[in-house]
């Protein structure tokens, strides 16, 4: 998570994330799906800007949030409410969220900016807790918050997502990003999900891929057991999906639990080419982006 002072405040981007694969291995008696899924952290951000306040915490979003309340449901106020009880914190903060990284997309954008206000907020503060200390915050809070922490280029994720094993990347990864309209609920996605149709992607290729440097290896490997709910639920992602994979790019999967779609692309010219066609195809939402370093 990169972050740097202007004055008296502290500035934190929060990269968003694309699942390589994910692979849902069962149900567990807490309702959650037992996953693992490969990571990688991508170049487009959310930043979170924090700086003084009395003893209250204040939140305002802006830019692609639409409707995004800056109350106590939103994840970075409750990420900021946990740490300052648990820490024992006097001070507030007001904190300005600037959204880029599309909502309900798969992307992880929440996660991110709870992550964001959990290492932003532990160095505003001067709290000095270790990284594995801040773990055990972000797992109560969400699913995907533990790999934001320390946001490695490409991870592992097991349990319900906060088990983060970080892995080598060799090489950079250019991808072409876009949003259907409409984004989707994970809960409504898992909802829809047959179990007998899971956990199959092999993880330790992609990773093997990965170290080795090779992104046509990787995007061959690309699997998301979620994808196919989603596609049920959605016909804009397989129209999206039919869309990418006509372009010439290595290949093209959703990500997490949808609606955003991606393909891997050789390099930037590529993926910028693929981007500049589906804009013109009439598709709104486009980002061309790499892993992030
Ligand atoms: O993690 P988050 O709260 O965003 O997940 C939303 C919903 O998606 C959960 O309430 C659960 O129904 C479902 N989910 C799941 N297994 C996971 C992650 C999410 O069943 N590993």
């Amino acid at each position: 998570m990169r972050s740097r002072w202007i004055g008296s405040a502290l500035v934190v981007d929060a990269p968003a994330k694309l699942n390589l694969s994910l692979s849902v291995l069962g149900r567990r008696p807490d309702g959650y799906h037992e996953l693992e899924t490969v990571m990688v952290s991508v170049g487009l951000y959310d930043t979170l800007v924090i700086e003084p306040h009395d003893d209250r915490l204040e939140l305002t979003c802006e830019g692609e949030s639409g409707t995004l309340p800056g109350d106590d449901s939103n994840l970075v106020m409750r990420a900021a409410a946990l740490l300052k009880s648990t820490a024992g914190v006097k001070h507030g903060a007001v904190m300005r969220l600037i959204k880029r990284i599309p909502m309900q997309a798969g992307m992880g954008g929440g996660s991110s900016d709870a992550a964001a206000a959990l290492v932003g907020l532990n160095a505003f503060w001067d709290l000095r807790l270790s990284s594995s200390e801040l773990h055990p915050l972000a797992a109560q809070l969400g699913s995907d918050i533990n790999f934001f922490l320390d946001s490695p280029p490409l991870a592992i994720c097991r349990g319900r997502g906060e088990v983060v094993e970080p892995q080598p990347l060799a090489c950079p990864l250019w991808f072409v990003i876009a949003k259907p309209d409409r984004g989707l609920s994970t809960a409504a996605v898992f909802r829809q999900l047959d179990l007998a149709d899971c956990g199959r992607a092999d993880s330790r290729a992609i990773v093997d891929a990965a170290a080795q440097g090779h992104p046509g290896l990787i995007a061959n490997l690309l699997s998301n057991d979620l994808q196919r709910p989603s596609r049920e639920l959605s016909p804009e992602i397989s129209d999206l999906l039919d869309r990418l994979q006509a372009m010439s790019l290595f290949r093209a999967q959703m990500t997490g639990s949808g609606s955003a779609c991606f393909g891997v692309a050789a390099h930037r010219e590529q993926a910028t080419r693929a981007a500049r066609r589906l804009k013109q195809q009439g598709v709104k939402d486009v980002f061309v982006a790499r892993t992030a370093v």
